[in-house]
């Protein structure tokens, strides 16, 4: 059993309470987190915690703040070495950036130091829990799994599936599709972490025999996830247009193959019709919001509140290598910024919905019951913010009005190296994570 002295910032609310009230913050000044097993077993002030527990072990984090571990509905594992390259279009980005990186996935050891390193850019950057498109071979998938919990992270993961329009090094059959992702599923799915996800690259990547073969696997076991991309660029919702004719609408090709439903998640959703939101709400459907890719492929500006309007839930994504690579903290202020420009339309992100978007938003979209609010019974998944000594940061949070504003310079402010200490389930994982192995 360990104490961990902290001002605990979190947001434990559902989706009804962060959009009706600006200021869902809960905060603790100086409290107390007793941690057993790797849950929370007990939280309150310091001082009456101690009082019952004069000998416990105590871990100091009174510098800084601790929040909860960040939760990521939309990254791509295959993709962390083409992070930072020039924005551009999505069908040029695919075609000069991820594609290629994703073919030398074929080489097992490309696909291993690909693997290692993005489970290790994630946890640096406090991200404890992700729904991540696998590689598109299963080989390599199964690298990132093993990657994902020899270093800590909770993942929620699949091969990504493809039988056209990616180079042939990268497709699947539907056959090979089913037989591979029956056998990942049965060995992987409920075991020390992971979660079966079913990944169908996106509409223009699949026929509907593959998306048959989705629908197939979802149905394998309880709690396997779905994701894709949906209306992410206008290029691409016009090929949806012309390779699925029958269909009224991109989200359309989904439902009709039984694949929008309250266990998926859809990346991007930056130009949905009203019955596209419609069919995404009545379904229940989540989005995956990823600000950074958005604004870096030129995708435009996400609706946030057409989404909230039309009863279509949201959570936030690193939509890694796309984006731009920093973790949620990176997403959440560009996510603010992206409703600052959204004119009459935008939705005001306090910092406590920024932060509830990169933590509580993301457990409800994954139906991770564990994590998200760092209250008694959920796993100690959390994420140690404490700025350099003497930087500018943590000159701003010693001067901070009060919490609300300390986590704002937060969130706008914070990168991975104000980022001390990361746990999953009460296991320090940061800085602990082992050197990468070379490229
Ligand atoms: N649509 C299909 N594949 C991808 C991808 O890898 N990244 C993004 N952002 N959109 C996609
Ligand atoms: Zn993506």
């Amino acid at each position: 059993m360990t104490i961990y002295r902290a001002t605990v910032l979190d947001t434990p609310v559902d989706e009804r309470a962060v959009w009706e009230r600006p200021d869902v913050l809960r905060v603790e000044s100086d409290a107390a987190i007793v941690v057993r097993d790797g849950r929370v077993a007990e939280r309150g002030p310091w001082t009456d915690i101690r009082a019952r527990r004069p000998r416990e072990d105590v871990v100091d984090l009174r510098e800084g703040v601790l929040l909860p571990g960040f939760v990521d509905a939309h990254a791509h594992a295959a993709q962390v070495h083409v992070l930072g390259r020039p924005g551009m279009p999505l069908p040029q980005w695919l075609e000069e950036c991820a594609l290629p990186e994703e073919e030398r996935h074929v080489d097992v050891r490309a696909a291993h130091a690909a693997a290692h390193d993005a489970v290790a850019t994630m946890l640096a950057a406090g991200t404890t829990t992700a729904l991540v498109f696998g590689s598109h071979l299963a080989a390599a998938t199964e690298a990132f799994l093993d990657a994902a919990v020899a270093g800590g992270l909770r993942v929620t993961a699949g091969p990504t599936l493809a039988d056209r329009g990616v180079p042939p090094t990268l497709r699947v059959t539907p056959a090979q599709a089913l037989a591979e992702g029956r056998d990942l599923l049965g060995r992987r799915h409920g075991r020390d972490g992971v979660r079966y996800a079913v990944v169908p690259r996106f509409a223009p990547a699949c026929t509907d025999d593959m998306l048959a073969v989705c629908a197939e696997l979802q149905g394998l076991a309880p709690g396997v996830w779905t994701t894709t991309h949906v209306n992410e660029a206008p290029d691409e919702i016009a090929q949806v247009r012309e390779l699925f004719p029958g269909d009224p609408h991109y989200v359309g090709v989904y439902d009709r193959h039984g694949l929008v439903h309250e266990r998926s998640v859809f990346a991007h959703s930056v130009h949905p019709g009203r019955a596209e939101l419609d069919v995404l709400a009545a379904r229940g459907a989540r989005v995956a919001h990823c600000p950074t890719s958005n604004v870096r492929l030129g995708s435009g500006l996400f609706p946030l509140r057409r989404h909230l309007d039309a009863g279509v839930r949201a959570a936030l994504g690193s939509d890694i290598g796309a984006g731009a690579g920093l973790g949620l903290l990176a997403e959440a202020r560009e996510a603010a910024a992206v409703q600052q420009l959204s004119s009459d339309d935008g939705v005001t992100l306090t910092p406590a919905r920024l932060l509830w978007l990169a933590t509580r938003a993301g457990a409800l979209a994954l139906g991770e019951e564990e994590v998200g609010d760092l209250s008694v019974g959920r796993s100690f998944d959390a994420v140690w913010v404490r700025p350099a000594e003497g930087s500018l940061l943590a000159r701003l949070l010693a001067h901070a009005d009060d919490a609300t504003d300390a986590l704002g310079r937060v969130v706008t402010l914070a990168g991975a190296a104000d980022i001390a200490g990361v746990w999953t389930r009460g296991a320090r994982v940061v800085p602990t994570c082992a050197e990468p192995p070379g490229r």
